[in-house]
């Protein structure tokens, strides 16, 4: 039998930073991220079940890519106790990313999201065959899912913001899958911009999966969790009102700052900031001082600054991107996004 799901997904932009995991994408530290809009892929995932000679075929925009297939092989196969028909299944995957390839912004916390929801879409569809109650939409299961596939994409299944792994006094937070946390941010956050300068386009020198790996044995590996639960503590008041935003600009920025110090100071030192983006730093210091604008920066695991402001600061910010800090950006590129509504069924 054939089966069709496609779903929209955003990728989304961490405020405390996931640096570090254990056992199966377990995370040493809580984390807490926006959720974006314009950052998305589309997917679409055929499945035919029951075939004598599983196949998977992975497209992009429509082209084989094969370079994709051991990654997603051994995502099927964590997921195969809870999804038994995948090991049984012939299956193309076709998906397309509104962000440019090379831009830098991680593709796996959309993508991967993108799939487990098409996963989960496929197997309420297998199931309301044998059990048409049993096949209502659940987050959790399907945070839990894209967890195994990236550890970031667990967070992207949510509008608005997510937070991710368990926090000793909020009673449903767990490692295994993100919650909702829209509901506790105050509503200056619920349209805040994310603008993304692309200070490099080139291939990250050290992945992520390496970069957690490198947390273990760390010798700011405990000081660094004990500070990422505070910051988080912080974070989540900072949210609650747009009277902190001094707060929850501090927390941003020395999050940012403290990831890529954490790079630099391991067993295996790597550096993944360019001058660009220092030199974007320092301008964005200035201009808060200046005019009193209170825009920040956070940094992903490379050398491109997200710059997170009020939307009612768009027209000066975007302004002021142009005339002073699009010379720092490859072929002047930036992308303009902003707190997005989640994912979407196509
Ligand atoms: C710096 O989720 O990409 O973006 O679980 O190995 O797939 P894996 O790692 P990934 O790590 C994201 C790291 C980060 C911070 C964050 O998004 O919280």
């Amino acid at each position: 039998m054939t089966h069709i799901a496609s779903w929209r997904s955003p990728s989304n932009i961490a405020l405390v930073k996931y640096w570090g995991k254990h056992g199966l994408q377990l995370p040493n530290n809580p984390s807490l991220s926006f959720t974006l809009s314009e950052c998305y892929t589309d997917m679409t995932l055929r499945v035919i079940t029951g075939s004598s000679t599983p196949q998977l075929t992975i497209l992009y925009d429509g082209n084989e890519r094969p370079a994709f297939e051991p990654k997603i092989k051994s995502f099927f196969n964590r997921i195969s106790d809870t999804l038994p028909w995948l090991t049984e299944a012939s299956i193309v995957i076709d998906s397309l990313n509104t962000f440019p390839h090379g831009a830098g912004i991680a593709s796996s916390a959309s993508s991967m999201s993108a799939l487990a929801l098409c996963l989960d879409d496929i197997d309420r569809q297998i199931n309301a065959i044998t059990n048409p109650l049993n096949h209502t939409q659940n987050l959790d299961r399907i945070s839990e899912l894209a967890r195994l596939g990236s550890g970031s994409a667990c967070r992207s299944v949510f509008p608005v913001a997510a937070l991710w792994g368990e926090v000793s006094g909020v009673k449903s937070s767990h490692d295994r899958y993100a919650i909702p946390w829209a509901e506790h941010v105050a509503n200056i956050f619920k349209d805040y911009q994310d603008t993304i300068l692309v200070v490099s386009k080139a291939e990250k020198a050290v992945s992520s999966t390496i970069g957690h790996e490198l947390m273990s044995g760390h010798v700011n590996e405990e000081s660094r969790y004990v500070q990422a639960r505070q910051n988080l503590l912080t974070l989540i008041e900072s949210l609650k009102s747009e009277k902190a935003l001094d707060v929850f600009i501090s927390v941003c920025e020395s999050e940012a700052l403290q990831l890529h110090a954490l790079m630099m100071s391991g067993k295996r030192p790597f550096l993944l900031i360019e001058p660009g983006t220092i030199a974007i730093i320092k301008e964005v210091w200035t201009f808060r001082q200046d005019t009193g604008i209170p825009v920040c920066f956070t940094l992903d695991a490379g050398p491109n600054v997200h710059l997170l402001y009020p939307a009612s600061f768009k027209g000066s910010v975007l302004d002021w991107i142009k005339t002073n800090l699009i010379r720092h950006c490859a072929d002047g590129l930036f992308i303009t996004d902003e707190v997005g509504s989640g994912p979407q069924k196509l």
